[in-house]
């Protein structure tokens, strides 16, 4: 049932904390300072001689993989590598031995993701499934896997599933770094800024009021862009595509320095852009990626951790969330935008849970 909820995907996007907290649920381990996962099925020494990851998927699945990407090469310094599931399957790279190939997957029925990991299968390399749906086709043709323990996500726009892959992916950095050289401190700190985020998510969701207030300025808007680096550049990415699926406002994320290349085209007075910018390596330049864009006429809504003048300055729209370190940001700031693209969708009269033309597991090519 909805819980009182008008729409289950308003329903989901508040169960995040809850919904965090299962998926890291008997995952971490204070003893070892390192996470523990069951259902691997590769030995120690299989895990310590992967040489390369690639994490593959589709649609918001594929962003969360590309969240991943930046967390286990900082944590563990191994390379990864981010590919379509569609692209995958028939562009057929050369893959070198001791690669470890994750599907990355909500429904576990994505025929894409379904046939990239049986190709790489067939190749000889090992796969993984990182997945939601218990049992399902994807679960059972990999070698081994991970449960969310999200819940079932109904709304057919993905929501929690998205934190709850960012949060294992997080998991299984710090689990190949403690393989590696992570120091047990490093380890530690780690942990303990996991425990932390349910409650931080807790903290995102009260911007509810502000967002839809926000939303009811800009729900006329036909175009939007969004723009972060680092961490939250997938976050922009993840942006855009919710905007777009639920509401049918044609939105682009770009890395916030790409603008200059091209995109900065599109600003006017009609064409908003929502900046991903809580405090962290590269604000400086984000904030001044801002003030071009506000030069140019363009509405600017923020996203930020720090009550600061110089964004109240710059921005129209300031969104406030809770700070936390960088690998987490993207979850942490998933959240207004996921409130974002919600409000708009319900304010345009959309139907928010089953948007035309979409389906909630893509079971064709
Ligand atoms: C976006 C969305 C889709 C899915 C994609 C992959 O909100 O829901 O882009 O993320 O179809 O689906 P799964 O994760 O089930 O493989």
């Amino acid at each position: 049932s909805m819980n009182g909820y008008e729409h289950y995907m308003l329903k989901e996007i508040h169960e995040q904390p809850d919904s965090l907290r299962n998926a890291m649920r008997g995952r971490l381990n204070d003893e070892d300072a390192t996470a523990v996962f069951g259902g691997l099925n590769l030995t120690p020494q299989q895990l310590r001689g992967v040489e390369r990851i690639i994490l593959t998927g589709c649609g918001t699945s594929w962003h969360s993989a590309l969240v991943g990407e930046y967390m286990i090469e900082e944590f563990a310094r191994i390379p990864v590598c981010v590919e379509y599931a569609s692209e995958l399957r028939y562009r057929n790279p050369p893959i070198e031995n001791n690669t470890l190939v994750f599907g990355i997957t909500q429904s576990g029925e994505t025929a894409d993701t379904l046939a990239a990991l049986n190709e790489t299968k067939r190749k000889g390399h090992r796969t993984l499934a990182l997945c939601n749906v218990v049992g399902s086709s994807i679960a059972q043709a990999a070698d081994g896997g991970i449960y969310l323990h999200a819940g079932p996500e109904i709304g057919v726009a993905s929501t929690k599933a998205y934190s709850s892959q960012c949060c294992v992916l997080a998991m299984l950095s710090l689990y190949f770094g403690r393989m590696r050289h992570m120091s047990f401190e490093s380890g530690g700190r780690i942990i303990e800024e996991l425990r932390r985020l349910p409650a931080a998510v807790e903290q995102a969701l009260t911007c509810d009021s502000e967002v839809r207030r926000i939303a009811s300025k800009y729900a006329e808007a036909s175009n939007v862009l969004y723009l972060g680096r680092r961490y939250n550049f997938p976050t922009a990415l993840e942006g855009a595509l919710k905007l777009k699926e639920i509401s049918y406002i044609h939105a682009e994320g770009y890395p916030a320095a790409e603008m200059k290349h091209g995109p900065i085209a599109l600003v006017d007075k009609h064409t908003p852009s929502v900046f991903i910018m809580p405090r962290g390596t590269t604000y400086d330049k984000v904030m001044s990626n801002m003030e071009e864009v506000k030069a140019r006429g363009g509405p600017v809504i923020a996203v930020a951790s720090h009550e600061e003048a110089q964004i109240r300055r710059i921005a129209d729209e300031v969104i406030m969330i809770p700070e936390v370190p960088e690998f987490l940001q993207p979850i942490v700031s998933a959240i207004p935008l996921q409130l974002l693209s919600y409000h708009i969708a319900v304010l345009r009269g959309c139907d928010v849970d089953k948007p035309r033309n979409l389906a909630k597991s893509v079971t064709v090519e």
